[in-house]
């Protein structure tokens, strides 16, 4: 098949989070199992200054109708392998940032010229690269214009570009909501701007169009594709995504084995496999020392990675802060985002520094020492629509401390429910029972033989692509 994957995020050339991880490895594992996989992502400047991308030879210009403005746009082609180009879409005014989305503190005030011009950007190269695809498939509210505008282009030149279009949700609380007089850049008809289409409360909702003009709509596991559904975790959207339930479904992401591997990870000082965990207690020491604790240190390491955001539960850790005080255990956190949180743990940090440690930057090396390092994951989300890190965690033998939400139901069984194949600690998104949780963690560690069984049981998981790509592929070979 021809497929073509829009996104704003691509692993390993821009990532902010689970986005760029997930279509990473979706389009790698596609186009192993032999698809010709074209892959859309804005030329940020990280991306363009990426070793391999500064390498790509060959460029495109076009040109793209915006309102009434033409702006151009120079596009860089990177061959990766057989079956697998990256497109970068670059335009300097839009893509020549720092940062993808913001300036650390807001968002940007053109996302909407950014965003539309993206996706623009990906018909037009379709259009003059001849790409005829089976599948057009774009991700979240960056590409939810995507689909629709392939179907305009499709009317207006006679020519078919996909037979079938898919629209991956995976966050349903960034909608891309912007005032309606930003619905004029897309050039599309002022009848789509009604209740039925892109207006939500007074403004347009780039989410909500993508939703209800993909022929097939997904999310990320099947909990969270159920959840969505509900006016508890649809973030106003539920009533839309209801309309659109016969055509959605939920597939779970897989992680990347080649890479989040402890038996072939690079970035670890010491790689290890179930049967030997020799190499994980070297990780642990090495971690602790690089955070100024004692590498000695007997009990257990609790480890974390994520955006520093409401998302990920940090008032929940935050709430939890005298059990870290009082009790014999270490903490170390990895993540940026929110100055409130930061602030907070960056206080408790320098009041404890030989119990609590945070490190804020961006760290991919340090996030797979966290993985191997720490004894227990947390992940205490009020929300979360797959997770990758619980993933990460079973494989890397490190428990994970997770809520009863979204894709944590489907990939973590919690060791007192299920005692014969329990993997991990699972707990209501709320202070006690969170601090409950921590608890068990600390009674589990004590108990050595039940703690190396659940540790065992979660490195035998097998979490891998293979199982969503074929369903993929299935999806985008069934006729609608
Ligand atoms: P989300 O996409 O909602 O942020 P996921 O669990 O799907 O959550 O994915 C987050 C990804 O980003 C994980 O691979 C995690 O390790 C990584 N990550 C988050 N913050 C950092 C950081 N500060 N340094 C390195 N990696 C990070
Ligand atoms: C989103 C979600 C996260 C998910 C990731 C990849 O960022 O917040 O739960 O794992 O997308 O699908």
């Amino acid at each position: 098949m021809k497929i073509v994957h829009a996104a704003s995020e691509l692993y390993p050339y821009v990532k902010t989070g689970g986005l760029a991880d997930a279509v990473g490895s979706l389009t790698a594992t596609l186009a192993d199992k032999g698809h010709d996989v074209s892959v859309f992502v804005p030329g940020y400047r990280a991306a363009l200054e990426h070793k391999e991308v500064a390498r790509a030879e060959q460029r495109l210009g076009l040109r793209v109708e915006m309102g009434d403005r033409i702006y151009s746009g120079d596009v860089r082609v990177l061959p990766v392998r057989k079956g697998l180009t990256v497109y970068f879409i670059g335009r300097e005014e839009f893509f020549d940032r720092r940062l993808p989305y913001g300036n650390g503190e807001r968002d940007y005030e053109d996302n909407d010229a950014r965003f539309v011009f993206f996706c623009k950007a990906v018909v037009e190269v379709m259009r003059m690269a001849e790409i005829r695809a089976d599948v057009v498939h774009g991700h979240d509210w960056q590409a939810a214009l995507l689909p629709l505008l392939v179907r305009y282009e499709e009317r207006r030149s006679g020519v078919a570009l996909a037979m079938k279009t898919v629209f991956t949700i995976h966050n349903i609380a960034f909608q891309g909501l912007f005032p309606m007089r930003s619905f004029a850049l897309t050039n599309l008809p002022d009848e789509l701007l009604g209740i039925d289409g892109f207006e939500y409360y007074g403004q347009i909702n780039l989410l909500k169009g993508g939703i209800l003009f993909s022929d097939r709509v997904m999310t990320v596991s099947p909990q969270y594709a159920r959840e969505i559904q509900t006016p508890e975790f649809g973030c106003g959207l539920e009533g839309v995504v209801g309309t659109r339930a016969e055509d959605l479904a939920g597939l779970l992401n897989g992680i990347d084995t080649k890479i989040w591997n402890p038996a072939r990870d690079r970035l670890l000082p010491a790689r290890y496999a179930a049967h030997d965990l020799t190499g994980k207690s070297i990780c642990r020491a090495a971690l602790l020392k690089n955070h100024g604790m004692d590498e000695g240190y007997r009990g257990p390491v609790f480890g974390m990675v994520c955006r520093l955001t409401q998302q990920k539960g940090l008032d929940l850790l935050l709430a939890a802060k005298d059990f870290f005080v009082q009790q014999d255990c270490r903490l170390i956190v990895l993540g940026t985002g929110e100055k409130k949180f930061e602030t907070a743990l960056q206080e408790l940090a320098r009041a404890y520094p030989k119990k609590i440690a945070l490190s804020s930057r961006y760290d991919e090396e340090m996030s797979h020492l966290i993985e191997a390092g720490s004894d227990f994951f947390l992940m205490p989300s009020h929300f979360e629509p797959c997770g990758l890190n619980q993933m990460y965690s079973q494989a890397y033998g490190t428990v994970p401390v997770v809520t009863r939400v979204g894709g944590f139901v489907d990939t973590v069984t919690d060791i007192d429910e299920g005692p014969e194949d329990g993997t991990g600690i699972v707990c209501q998104p709320q202070e006690a029972d969170f601090t409950r949780a921590l608890h068990r963690a600390i009674q589990l560690y004590r108990q050595q033989e039940s703690m190396v069984a659940v540790i065992k049981r979660g490195m035998a998981r097998d979490f891998g692509w293979q199982k969503a790509a074929a369903a993929y592929e299935q999806l985008y070979q069934d006729t609608i």
